[in-house]
């Protein structure tokens, strides 16, 4: 009995051990980190994302599905989970399984205000942080800039009374680049969110050096295209140099690409399958690439 179980453990941990690279067994070691540059707090480079993939009702059923997602996350190094209001039950949903996950005290809790007008948004944030049952967030973001300069002023009194931590800014699939700069230009955010990945680098010639001049931590969104990245490298084998930056799936190579940009402090890959959370959380361990090689990942990339 005692053999058959260790036996298993060790299927088990051969498990983790592929999903999360070569010579990466070991779930334990400590994440990779970035600061935030407005404060000096490290987080891991790879936090979690929840549209659509946790918008699923709050039913049994659904509980039951993700409750493995949210404890893997934790288990390997997780901390920051990105959700809205826009994103349906995503955020009771969050809510509900915060209680029943080891580790749940790591939390880096960011959502979002997402709506016009300053007393609706304090009234949005509020039941926000009653669904997620927490006594603050750490990070507030104003979504897809919506009603921005009326929120700021919200935020900033919220941060100074230490109701929020962080505050941010977010857009996405390359939409607004030249307002979201002009906001950037003026506005001490903690945070910006944009898209980042192989797939749109748009943000490497103004988002990212204008983030790193102002001393702003970036969060890298779409990481995957919303998962199209894998419909186009389907049956293609990883290239030889994965192995050499501890890449042990496309998942990893992808997301090693986006948080190996120096100016990105993490991206927030979204799931709601337990084996892809274990891959994604494999990114955050190991080696990363470095320029030149970033450069090879790129051209690689528009080859295929
Ligand atoms: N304006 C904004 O503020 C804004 C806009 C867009 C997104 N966001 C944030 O960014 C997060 C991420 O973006 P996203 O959700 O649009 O897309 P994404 O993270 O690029 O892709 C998610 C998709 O990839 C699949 N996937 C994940 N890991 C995988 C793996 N290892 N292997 C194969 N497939 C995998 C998922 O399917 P499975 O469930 O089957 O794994 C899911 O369909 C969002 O959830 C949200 O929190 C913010």
């Amino acid at each position: 009995m005692t053999q058959r179980r260790s036996f298993l453990q060790g299927l088990a941990g051969l498990g983790i051990a592929l999903a999360l690279g070569p010579g990466r067994a070991d779930a334990a070691r400590a994440p990779l980190t970035r600061p935030i540059p407005s404060t000096g707090e490290r987080i891991p480079l790879i936090g979690v994302g929840s549209w659509l993939t946790f918008d699923t009702g709050a039913g049994r059923g659904a509980l039951e599905r993700l409750q493995p997602v949210l404890q893997t996350f934790f288990d390997h190094g997780g901390r920051l989970i990105d959700s809205s209001p826009m994103y349906g039950t995503a955020e009771r949903v969050i809510g509900e399984l915060l209680p029943r996950v080891n580790g749940r005290g790591a939390l880096f809790a960011a959502t979002k205000v997402w709506i016009y007008g300053q007393a609706l948004g304090r009234r949005q944030m509020e039941a926000s942080r009653s669904l997620w049952g927490v006594p603050r967030f750490d990070l507030m973001q104003i979504h897809n800039m919506l009603d921005w300069e009326g929120h700021l002023e919200v935020l900033r009194e919220m941060k100074r009374e230490g109701r929020i931590r962080y505050i941010g800014i977010t857009t996405s699939h390359g939409r607004r680049h030249d307002e979201l700069l002009q906001a950037m230009q003026k506005t001490d955010f903690d945070f910006v969110q944009f898209t980042y990945g192989l797939h749109d680098r748009d943000a490497e010639s103004r988002l990212l050096p204008l983030a790193a001049e102002r001393r702003m931590a970036v969060i890298a969104n779409r990481p995957f295209d919303g998962g199209a990245l894998f419909g186009r490298v389907q049956g293609k084998p990883l290239p030889d140099w994965a192995a050499g930056i501890d890449c042990a799936n496309w998942a990893q190579l992808f997301l090693k690409f986006v948080v190996s940009h120096p100016a990105v402090t993490c991206a927030i890959p979204a799931t709601s399958n337990p084996a892809h959370m274990l891959e994604n959380m494999g990114a955050n361990f190991g080696r990363l690439p470095d320029a030149a090689l970033r450069r090879r990942m790129a051209q690689h990339f528009d080859g295929i």
